[in-house]
């Protein structure tokens, strides 16, 4: 595992199906907050942090399991709003235990209070931790968290 807390140091922050609509998605669950200005709210946390923080969206498994082999081939810190798939995909999951630096899994909202299909993630065993609950406060909540993990 390597040092995240280095200046400068790349953090990916990825993101799966229908944050992309954040602002307009169910706003009472999800905030009206946009997912551009999510970006630049990520963007300058990090910076704030020393991170070098690039976010990105798919509604796409594969492509997220892509970007995931990424992180883990190039040693990224990766923060993961795994969506939906958090519940069901197993792909993502096996994905996430090929990580080879600190992997936060992160949700606006708190899905153990929610239905109870969300009360499963089949990611959060091999996450290094899990922040939930805080809105858009989770994605900086987990960047602070960064700083401080070394696995
Ligand atoms: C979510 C929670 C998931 O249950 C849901 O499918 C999402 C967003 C969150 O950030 O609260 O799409 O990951």
């Amino acid at each position: 595992m390597t040092d995240v807390a280095a200046a400068g140091r790349k953090v990916l922050v990825l993101n799966g199906p229908n944050l992309g609509r954040l602002g307009s998605r169910e706003p009472d669950v999800y905030g009206a907050t946009t997912f551009a200005d999510l970006v630049a709210d990520c963007e300058k946390t990090g910076a704030e942090l020393g991170f070098d923080v690039e976010v990105r969206q798919t509604d796409d498994e594969a492509e997220l399991v892509g970007w995931l082999h990424e992180a883990a081939d190039q040693k990224t810190p990766v923060i993961l709003n795994p969506a939906a798939f958090t519940h069901y995909s197993y792909a993502l999951r096996d994905a996430c235990a090929q990580r080879t630096a600190p992997l936060i899994e992160i949700h606006i909202s708190n899905p153990a209070a929610r239905e109870e299909f969300r009360h499963t993630s089949v990611v959060a065993a091999v996450a290094s931790g899990t922040i939930a609950g805080f809105g858009l406060d989770s994605y900086r909540l987990a960047l602070r968290a960064l700083t401080q993990l070394e696995s």
